[in-house]
C-alpha cells in the first residue's frame, strides 16, 4: 500500500496579484534568456557533441542508490564461494553449443555456485531451480534464468532480418514487448537478444538474426529491441532484460565464415560496427554478451579494448556482460591462454562477469584469487554487476513465476499481430507483366483464377516458417503457404494444385513456387555457405517451371539475400517472404492476393554473385569508380584499370532499401532550409529563438502516390560527405519514414540533418564535422536519385 502524501497549504493573502507578478517575472526572464543566449556558452545548453550529457548513465536503475545499497549489503556477507557462484551460468535445457559434462545442477544450486541457468523453459521447471537456489543455497540469491528469446517466446514472429525489412521501430518494439510477456510467463527475465551485429556479408548464416547491413537504421532499430524488452522499469513482471550481442563486431567474420577472425580498422569498427551496440547501451539495456570471435588479434571474450575501454569507461555501462557459449575455454583454442585459469583470468580481468558454460570460473577463480593473481576488487566488481541486474529485476522480492497462467495458446490476437508484423516484412522484389498471352501483371493474383498450382518443398513445412531460434514456438502453431491457400480456394471456389513436381503447373493458370532455405539446417548459428543460389536441385526446378511460359510467382523463405540472378531474369514475379512465424501461410497469401499491398525494403542487399560477398551499398569509395562500365565485353585496354570484376558487374541485383509495392510513388519539391550552415552552429547546437539560425538543416520532400490502390512507402534519406578529413561511403542513410497514401494523394515529409546525422569519426577517433560538402538524396531505395547539396562552412 502507498502511504497517504501529506498536504501542505501555503496560506497567501492577496493570491492573485502575488501570481501575477510571479508570471509577470518569469515571462520576462524567459524573453532575456532567450535573447542573450547565443552570448553564453552552448555547454550551458547542450551537452557534449555527441549529443548526450557529460555524465550520462545509460540505465538509471542499475545505476540507483537503493539498489547498489542492497548491492553492497549482500557482498558484504558473500564468502568467494558464493561469489564466484553468482559468475557461473550453465545450460540445464537443449544445448545450444558444446556441453560441459556436468548435469549435478540441483548440487551445485544448493552449494550457491550457480547465478544463473539457461534454456530452462516454463514456469514450473523454472521455479523448481528457484526454489533449491532461494531455499537451500546459504544466501538464498535467486537464480537469474536467459533464453534465446530472438523472434518471440511462444508467438513465433518473422526472423529479425525481415523484422528489420520493415523499417519500422515501433512494430519492432511491440514484438519484443510481446516477447517479454511471454518470456516471462516462461520464468524467464533475460533474453539474449538483440543480436545487433552489422551483416554485410550473405553468406553467414547469422545474418538472418539482425537487421542487416546498416549502422543507422541498426541502431534505430536496436533502441527499439531494448524498450520493448525491458520497458520502463524492469522490475514489473512483464519486463525482461534485455542482452546486447556479440559484442562486439562479430558480424564481420573473414569469409562470412562463422566464428571466424575479424580483422579491421578503429575507424570502421567505431563507424560502422559499434553504433547499434551504444544505442542499445544508451536505451538502457541491462547486459551485454561478448562474441566468440577476435577482433585484429584478440578474442571478444578476453579484450579490454572493447569491454573495458569502450563499454565500461566511455559508454559508461553498469550492466553485466556474459560470455558466449564456452567462449573462455575457447581462449585456449584461440592461443592466448594456455590453462583454464589462465583463460578465466585474462576474461574476468577483460571485462566479462559471467561464465556461460565453459566451467572455468567456478573451478578457477578460487585459486587465482587465493594466489593473488586476480585481485579481489576484480571479482568483487563483476559479483556487483550480476546482483544489480537481478535486484532491478526485482528477483529477490519476487523469484518465483506465476503457475497459475493458462497454458499457451496462440490467440487470434496475438495470430493477429504475427499477420500484421509479417505483412509488414514481406519483400516484393519483382512484378512484371505476364507471358504472352496472358495479360496483366502476374501480382496480385486474381482472386477468380481458377487453377493454381503450389509447388516446392516450402510450401507446406511448418518447421520453416518458425526461422532459425525458434525458442519455445512450436511448429504446429505455423500455418503453412499450403493451408492458407487451400482455405482461400475453398472460399472462392477455385482447384488448388498441390505438388512437388510440374503435372501441376502444366494444369494451372498460376504457378506459386514455394522455394528457400531449410530453416533449422541451413540459416542461424553456424550456417555459413559458400554458394548462394537455390539450395539442391531447386534452381532446376525453377527453371523448368518458369519456361512452361505461365504466369509463375517465386516465393522465397530464406534467412538470407540469395543469388538469384537467373529467377531475376526470367521469372515475372518474386516475392521475399524470409520466414514469417506462425502466421507465414496468411501474411503470404494476402500479399499474393492484394488483401496486402507490399511495403517493405531490403535491408541486405541482394549479389548476383557470391563472389561480389561482401557486398553492402554504404561502401567507401574507390579512386577508379566503375560505374558505367559495359560490361558486355571483356575488358580491353583502358577499360580495364578500373575497380571492377572483369565477369560480372558492381551493381546488386537488388539494392538496400529496395521493394517494390502494388502501387507507385513519385518524390518531387526536394528542398533544403538552408544550403550553408555554420560548423559552429551545428557543433554547438543552441536553443531555437527568434534571432539565431537553426542548427540543423531541414530537408523537406513531396511523395505522391501515382498508382490505383492505397500503399506505404518507405521514403528514405541518403547522404554523402566529399570534403571530409576521412573517407565516407559514397551513399549513408540518415533518416527513413513510413509514409502511407491513397491513390492520388500527396503528402510533405520531413528529414532533419543534426550533429548526430551528419558526424563522423576523424583519424583521432573524434566524432567531428568538419567544413566539407554534403550530398542529399531522398527516394524509395539507396538508387534514390533526387538530390540536391549543401555546405559546411567555418565563416
Ligand atoms: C551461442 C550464440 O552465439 C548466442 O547468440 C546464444 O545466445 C548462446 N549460444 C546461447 O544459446
Amino acid at each position: 500500500m502507498t502511504k497517504p502524501r501529506r498536504v501542505i497549504t501555503i496560506y497567501l493573502p492577496h493570491r492573485e496579484p502575488v501570481i501575477i507578478a510571479a508570471f509577470t517575472i518569469l515571462l520576462w526572464s524567459a524573453l532575456l534568456l532567450t535573447c542573450i543566449s547565443p552570448l553564453l556558452p552552448p555547454e550551458w545548453f547542450a551537452g557534449s557533441q555527441t549529443g548526450q550529457p557529460d555524465i550520462f548513465v545509460p540505465n538509471t536503475q542499475l545505476a540507483s542508490l537503493a539498489i547498489n545499497r542492497r548491492v553492497e549489503a549482500l557482498l558484504s556477507k558473500m564468502t568467494l564461494q558464493d561469489k564466484i557462484g553468482q559468475l557461473t551460468q550453465y545450460s540445464a535445457g537443449e544445448m545450444t553449443g558444446p556441453g560441459t559434462g556436468r548435469t549435478d545442477y540441483d548440487a551445485l544450486i544448493a552449494q550457491g555456485q550457480v547465478g544463473s541457468l539457461f534454456n530452462v523453459v516454463g514456469a514450473k521447471l523454472a521455479n523448481r531451480y528457484q526454489r533449491i537456489a532461494v531455499q537451500k543455497s546459504p544466501l538464498h540469491i535467486p537464480l537469474l534464468f536467459g533464453y534465446d528469446v530472438i523472434h518471440g517466446d511462444r508467438t513465433i514472429f518473422p526472423v529479425p532480418l525481415a523484422l528489420s525489412s520493415s523499417f519500422n521501430p515501433s512494430l519492432i518494439q511491440q514484438v519484443a514487448h510481446t516477447s517479454a510477456v511471454e518470456a516471462s510467463d516462461d520464468g524467464i527475465r533475460w533474453v539474449f537478444s538483440p543480436m545487433v551485429d552489422i551483416a554485410r556479408d550473405a553468406r553467414w548464416g547469422r545474418i538472418t538474426e539482425g537487421a542487416g547491413e546498416d549502422t543507422f537504421l541498426g541502431s534505430a532499430i536496436a533502441g527499439a529491441y531494448i524498450r520493448g524488452y525491458q520497458g520502463t522499469d524492469l522490475s514489473k513482471p512483464d519486463s525482461v532484460a534485455a542482452c546486447v550481442k556479440h559484442f562486439a563486431a562479430y558480424g564481420a567474420p573473414n569469409a562470412g565464415r562463422e566464428y571466424n577472425t575479424v580483422d579491421m580498422s578503429e575507424l570502421t569498427l567505431r563507424q560502422v560496427y559499434l553504433p547499434p551496440y551504444h544505442a542499445a547501451i544508451n536505451a538502457g539495456a541491462a547486459t551485454v554478451m561478448s562474441a566468440f570471435n577476435p577482433l585484429n588479434g584478440v578474442p571478444a571474450t578476453a579484450d579490454p579494448f572493447t569491454l573495458t575501454k569502450i563499454l565500461r569507461h566511455e559508454w559508461n555501462f553498469d550492466g553485466l556482460v556474459v560470455s558466449d557459449f564456452g567462449a573462455i575455454r575457447e581462449l585456449i583454442a584461440h592461443g592466448v591462454a594456455s590453462t583454464g585459469a589462465i583463460a578465466a583470468r585474462k576474461a574476468l580481468k577483460s571485462g566479462v562477469d559471467m561464465d556461460m558454460m565453459s566451467d572455468l570460473y567456478r573451478t578457477r577463480l578460487a585459486g587465482l584469487v587465493t594466489s593473488g593473481d586476480l585481485p579481489q576488487s576484480v571479482l568483487d566488481e563483476a559479483v556487483r554487476r550480476v546482483l544489480r541486474v537481478k535486484f532491478a529485476l526485482g528477483l529477490f522480492d519476487h523469484p518465483y513465476a506465476d503457475e497459475t497462467k493458462p497454458p499457451y495458446v496462440a490467440t487470434p490476437q496475438k495470430r493477429a499481430l504475427a499477420r500484421r508484423v509479417a505483412e509488414e516484412t514481406i519483400v516484393l522484389l519483382k512484378n512484371s507483366a505476364n507471358p504472352v498471352p496472358f495479360t496483366g501483371k502476374v501480382l496480385p493474383i486474381a482472386k477468380t483464377t481458377p487453377v493454381i498450382a503450389l509447388i516446392g518443398p516450402l510450401a507446406d513445412s511448418q518447421i520453416d516458417m518458425m526461422g532459425s531460434w525458434s525458442a519455445a514456438g512450436e511448429p504446429t502453431d505455423a500455418v503453412t503457404l499450403r493451408t492458407a491457400l487451400q482455405e482461400r480456394c475453398d472460399w472462392a471456389k477455385t482447384q488448388l494444385l498441390y505438388a512437388e513436381g510440374i503435372a501441376a503447373a502444366q494444369k494451372a493458370d498460376v504457378v506459386v513456387l514455394a522455394l528457400g532455405e531449410s530453416a533449422p539446417r541451413m540459416t542461424g548459428e553456424s550456417s555459413s555457405l559458400t554458394r548462394l543460389d537455390l539450395p539442391g536441385n531447386q534452381e532446376r526446378l525453377l527453371e523448368t517451371i518458369t519456361k512452361l511460359g505461365k504466369p509463375t510467382v517465386l516465393v522465397l523463405f530464406d534467412g538470407r539475400p540469395l543469388a538469384i540472378k537467373w529467377a531475376a531474369q526470367h521469372v515475372p514475379a518474386i516475392v521475399e517472404a524470409w520466414y514469417p512465424g506462425i502466421e507465414a501461410g496468411p501474411a503470404v497469401a494476402d500479399i499474393l492476393f492484394g488483401d496486402a499491398n507490399p511495403s517493405a525494403k531490403l535491408t541486405a542487399t541482394f549479389p548476383r554473385a557470391v563472389g561480389q560477398e561482401p557486398l553492402f551499398y554504404n561502401q567507401l569509395p574507390t579512386g577508379r569508380p566503375a560505374d558505367d562500365i559495359d560490361l558486355t565485353h571483356p575488358p580491353t585496354g583502358e577499360d580495364k584499370y578500373f575497380s571492377r570484376y572483369i565477369d560480372e558487374t558492381n551493381a546488386p541485383l537488388y539494392p538496400f532499401g529496395y521493394g517494390l509495392s502494388y502501387t507507385t510513388f513519385e518524390y518531387s519539391k526536394l528542398k533544403l532550409s538552408q544550403e550553408k550552415i555554420l560548423l559552429d552552429d551545428i557543433m554547438n547546437p543552441k536553443p531555437a529563438h527568434f534571432f539565431s539560425t537553426p542548427s540543423d538543416i531541414e530537408v523537406t520532400t513531396e511523395i505522391k502516390n501515382t498508382g490505383p490502390v492505397t500503399g506505404t512507402e518507405i521514403a528514405q534519406l541518403y547522404i554523402r560527405n566529399t570534403g571530409g578529413s576521412v573517407e565516407e561511403p559514397v551513399r549513408a542513410l540518415r533518416g527513413f519514414q513510413r509514409v502511407t497514401l491513397k491513390p492520388g494523394e500527396t503528402k510533405q515529409i520531413r528529414f532533419t540533418l543534426g550533429f548526430n546525422e551528419l558526424s563522423y569519426y576523424n583519424l583521432d577517433m573524434n566524432r567531428v564535422i568538419e567544413p566539407t560538402e554534403y550530398q542529399v538524396w531522398v527516394g524509395g531505395s539507396s538508387n534514390a536519385t533526387l538530390g540536391t547539396q549543401f555546405e559546411v562552412t567555418e565563416k
